[in-house]
């Protein structure tokens, strides 16, 4: 798929048919984490894979829309790495760490959606209940949720801000 088309053509989705998510397209979107840039090439994430159900359960729980958990096969969760500490201090780990996590987040949303395959990046949930559910261990921070599986609707485009209000041309 045409990168710009992905990137046009992607849309949050939070209902999604009974069809799991196949090998291949796992193994692509895996791929997608990996090669995402990161600070100092640090790689300050961790992603978790989930499509055991029960596990999936809690974590619909600890988000505030468990309805999308429920219908998705799979939930990959992004978790900062706070080793990062060592190298960049504190803005490292309140920085740094969150944007490697995100860059990853996005490369694996686009190519979702290169697959036919629907997301969501869901922020709103409660950490503590997510580091429970996957038993995270210290160091680890969940700061993404995406919910991953065949669409079940087809949004209309949201709204974005005009030019004016997002670019500023210094030249
Ligand atoms: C950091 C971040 C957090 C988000 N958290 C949520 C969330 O908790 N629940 C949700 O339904 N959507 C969440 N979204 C999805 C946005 O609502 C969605 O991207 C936005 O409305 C634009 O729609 P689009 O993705 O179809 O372009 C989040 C998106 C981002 C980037």
């Amino acid at each position: 798929m045409d990168l710009r088309e992905a990137i046009l053509r992607r849309r949050s989705i939070r209902t999604f048919s009974d069809r799991p998510v196949d090998t291949d397209a796992v193994e692509a979107l895996k791929e997608a984490v990996l090669w995402a840039p990161s600070a100092g090439n640090l790689q300050s994430r961790v992603f978790y894979f989930v499509t055991h159900e029960h596990t999936r359960q809690k974590l619909g729980k600890a988000s505030y829309q468990p309805e999308i958990f429920a219908s998705a096969p799979l939930v990959v969760v992004g978790c900062t790495d706070d080793a990062i500490v060592g190298e960049y201090g504190e803005r490292g780990r309140d920085l740094y760490a969150v944007q490697d996590v995100a860059a990853a987040v996005q490369n694996l949303l686009l190519t979702a959606h290169a697959h036919d395959l629907g997301t969501v990046w869901i922020g709103a949930f409660d950490p503590e209940k997510v580091r429970e559910a996957l038993a995270l261990p210290a160091g680890l921070e969940a700061v993404a949720m995406v919910p991953v599986g065949t669409p079940a609707e087809a949004p209309a485009p949201p709204e974005h801000k005009p030019p004016h209000a997002l670019f500023h041309d210094v030249v």
